[in-house]
This record gives C-alpha cells, sequence and structure tokens, in this order.
C-alpha cells in the first residue's frame, strides 16, 4: 500500500465513522429503555399504571419501531453505496444522469405508506384519549393558579390545595380549568398530561390501576406561567376506594381542632409514625391534646409509605428565621388568625371569619404533608417561616410578606402595618398544623 491510498484509506474510514455516528444515539437511546423499570425510575411516563398511559406507551413503542427500521434500512443503504460506488484511482467521472420516473414514485410513495402507518394508530390513540368519561367516573375539578393547585371533588363537597387523593380502580375525570393564565397538568407516572387554558374547560380522564394502590406520585406544571412555574408542584396519593371514602369524608366535614392522626396499622413503624405525628401538631398540639380528647381523624396517606422523590427537599433561604424558644399555642393562633388580614384570602371550614377564596383552602392543611404547592414540607417551623415571608420563600408569591418589619419584594416596602410578631406566627403556625 502506497502512502498515498494509506491516506486516502483512513481519510475515507473517517468518512464512515462520521457516517455511522448517527446511529450511536439510538443505540444508547434503546439501550436506555430496554432498562427503565418504572420502580427505578419514580418519575417515568413508560409504564401502564392508566389506560392513558398504556395507550401512549403503545403508540410510542410502535412509532420507535417503524423510526428504528426506516433508519437501519436507509443507514445500510447509504454505507453500501458509499464503499460500493467510493472512486477508484485513475476512474473517470461518471456520466450525469437527469430524471428516474420510476425511482422518483417511489420515494414518494414509500414515505407515504410510511405516514399512513404512523398516521393510523395515531389519530385512534387521540380519539380513545379524547373520549368522553364514563358515568361512574370520578369528578375532579382541577384549577391552576399562580403558583398552586386547587382540587374540588364536587360528589364529596370537598375543597383541597395541591394535595390529590385518587381511588384505584375507579376512573378519575379531570375538569381542567385555570383561574389566571395557561399552566399544564402533569402527573407522569399515571400520564395524559394536558394544559389548562383560559375560559374554556379541558378534560382528562383515565383509572388508576389496583396495582397503584398506596402510592405518592409527583405532579408538575408543564406550560410557563410566570415565576414560579417551577415550584407549581403537587402531590398525589393513591389509595384504595375504602382509604379514599374515609378520607373524602372526613376531608368534607370541618377541621377537627387538635386531632392527631391515626398511628398506622403496620407495627413496625406505629410508634415512630405515631410520634412523628405528635410532632406534626408541634408543641402546641400537645398542650390541645391536654385540653381535649384526642378525636381519629379520616384516613390519612401513611407518612411511611411516602418514597424519598416525592419529598420536598427545599430548605427556607437564609436570613429568614423566628425567635429561638416561642411555642405556639393553638388556640391563640385561631385568635390571631381570625383577626389577621389571613382571613381575606383564606377558607377555613368550621371557622365562620375564614371565608376567602383566592388562595387555598386551608381547612385540613395539618393533614397535608406540603405547602407552598409541594415546594416544602409541611412542618410548623416551615410553615411559620411561609406566613412571616412568602415571598421570600417562594419568588412572585401572590400571599404577601406578614412578619412585622419583614421586607415585601411586591409592595418594595417594610410590612408595618398589620404586621404579626414572631409569637403570633408561632401561635398561627400551630393553629393551623392542629386543623386536621
Ligand atoms: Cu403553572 Cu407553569
Amino acid at each position: 500500500m502506497s502512502s498515498n491510498s494509506g491516506v486516502r484509506w483512513l481519510a475515507a474510514s473517517l468518512r464512515a465513522a462520521r457516517r455511522l455516528a448517527p446511529l450511536a444515539l439510538p443505540v444508547v437511546a434503546l439501550v436506555a429503555l430496554a432498562g427503565c423499570a418504572s420502580e427505578a425510575y419514580p418519575n417515568t411516563t413508560f409504564n401502564y399504571t392508566t389506560e392513558v398511559n398504556e395507550i401512549t406507551d403503545q403508540l410510542w413503542d410502535r412509532l420507535l419501531f417503524w423510526a428504528t427500521l426506516v433508519f437501519v434500512i436507509v443507514q445500510v443503504g447509504l454505507l453500501y453505496i458509499v464503499f460500493r460506488f467510493k472512486a477508484k484511482p485513475g476512474q473517470p467521472n461518471p456520466s450525469h444522469v437527469h430524471g428516474n420516473t420510476a425511482l422518483e414514485i417511489a420515494w414518494t410513495a414509500i414515505p407515504a405508506v410510511i405516514l399512513a402507518f404512523i398516521a393510523v394508530p395515531t389519530v385512534k390513540a387521540i380519539f380513545q384519549t379524547q373520549a368522553k368519561a364514563p358515568a361512574t367516573a370520578l369528578q375532579v375539578e382541577v384549577i391552576g393558579h399562580q403558583w398552586w393547585w386547587e382540587f374540588k371533588y364536587p360528589q364529596y363537597g370537598i375543597t383541597t390545595a395541591n394535595e390529590l387523593y385518587l381511588p384505584t380502580g375507579r376512573p378519575v375525570n379531570f375538569a381542567l380549568k385555570t383561574a389566571d393564565v395557561l399552566h399544564s397538568f402533569w402527573i407522569p407516572r399515571l400520564g395524559g398530561k394536558r394544559d389548562l387554558i383560559s375560559n374554556r374547560t379541558n378534560y382528562l380522564w383515565f383509572t388508576p390501576r389496583d396495582s397503584m394502590a398506596l402510592k405518592a406520585l409527583n405532579g408538575t406544571c408543564n406550560e410557563y406561567c410566570g415565576a414560579s412555574h417551577a415550584n407549581m408542584k403537587f402531590r398525589v396519593f393513591t389509595v384504595t376506594p375504602a382509604q379514599f371514602a374515609s378520607w373524602a369524608a372526613h376531608q368534607k366535614a370541618p377541621a377537627v381542632f387538635g386531632a392527631v392522626v391515626p398511628a398506622p396499622v403496620t407495627p413496625a413503624t406505629a410508634p415512630a409514625a405515631a410520634s412523628e405525628s405528635t410532632t406534626r401538631g408541634g408543641q402546641v398540639g400537645t398542650a390541645l391534646a391536654s385540653a381535649e380528647p384526642a378525636t381519629p381523624v379520616g384516613f390519612v396517606f401513611p407518612r411511611e409509605r411516602i418514597e424519598p422523590h416525592t419529598i420536598p427537599t427545599a430548605t427556607a433561604p437564609a436570613g429568614l428565621t423566628i425567635q429561638a424558644g416561642l411555642t405556639g399555642d393553638a388556640e391563640r393562633g385561631r385568635q390571631v388568625y381570625s383577626r389577621s388580614s389571613c382571613i381575606g384570602c383564606h377558607k377555613i371550614a368550621g371557622n365562620p371569619a375564614s371565608a376567602g377564596v383566592v388562595g387555598p383552602n386551608l381547612t385540613h392543611l395539618g393533614s397535608r404533608y406540603t405547602i407552598g404547592a409541594g415546594l416544602y414540607a409541611n412542618t410548623p417551623e416551615l410553615l411559620a417561616l411561609w406566613i412571616k415571608n412568602a415571598p421570600a420563600m417562594k419568588p412572585g408569591s401572590i400571599m404577601p410578606a406578614l412578619g412585622k418589619g419583614e421586607w415585601n419584594p411586591a409592595t418594595k416596602a417594610k410590612v408595618t402595618l398589620g404586621g404579626l410578631t414572631d409569637q403570633e406566627i408561632v401561635d398561627i403556625a400551630a393553629y393551623l398544623t392542629a386543623l386536621k
């Protein structure tokens, strides 16, 4: 081999390698998908948890198959032509050809047939996933707000926020609306992302499989909606029909003030969980428990079933603190809350002063796991900081800063008139935490 042909051979090999490069990505993707187990990827949408997910997954598999087939045929043909017809030393230039009717008809007809193969199942999937929900479906009205989720269960008379309980084995029909700008509702594990559009109602329905019972899932907003779009999250708890009935019956009723969440039934975890539910009540909970007998509340998703990927990890911003050593008193908190500006925006069933509808319904706040639309864990400490300065905790928060002397980024001024002291804030946090 002369040095000249050696160089040419190297150049041809490099060209071939460059042409092979596009193969790398699909190969890696196929290997990755083959290993896609839903438990290992808790937010994956590629699983059969609902009929919508199944339809989407089957369509995806079919499209991937045809796309891969076309890709392989084209690449094999390309490589064959590149190597079979490459220029040889001393060869004259090939003669030019113009037009080939048979070839042109073939390369028009073949893509048309391929598109038909793709279009038929796609259109079928669109009609299947847009069909009307069964009459027996659980109705859930989803209202997107900047930046939180309101959930109403009209059949049960329940209004709640940011935490969605869904029974398995029963179709759930979401009526999707927005109070302000566009949002998009998506629970990746259950599938069927759909937009919330101003002045119209979109619908989405599916049936969580029985195998999904007692799972905590993430939900997100997927349409850019302003400063805290990324902080507009929610949690979904899939539960058995009996657990749902228990939860719904309690949610419908006014909060049991000072009640404790019943200890979970698993003996191994019962002591830890029981002590945790006391902690969730805070120092306050203990003060109340001595005054009133603990009243059990309806089903609450068990803490030990909450998987790490659904637990908020956000910490309070540096510089935002509550004076150390304060102990909250729920009854005092109820009084402060009932004469503060809180009542203008929030509703608490059972507290006649609190009838606002602008902000999240707080009736059973103490039995929720998250605050700030899934951004923070619902602890008395974080709740107090949230009350003190919500805009500092969450960019763009419409809830104003309430702590006396706090800087309110919305009004660009310090809170003076009507501002709450740290003691009042801790008391309110104790009151809200006691609302089971
Ligand atoms: Cu709501 Cu993005």
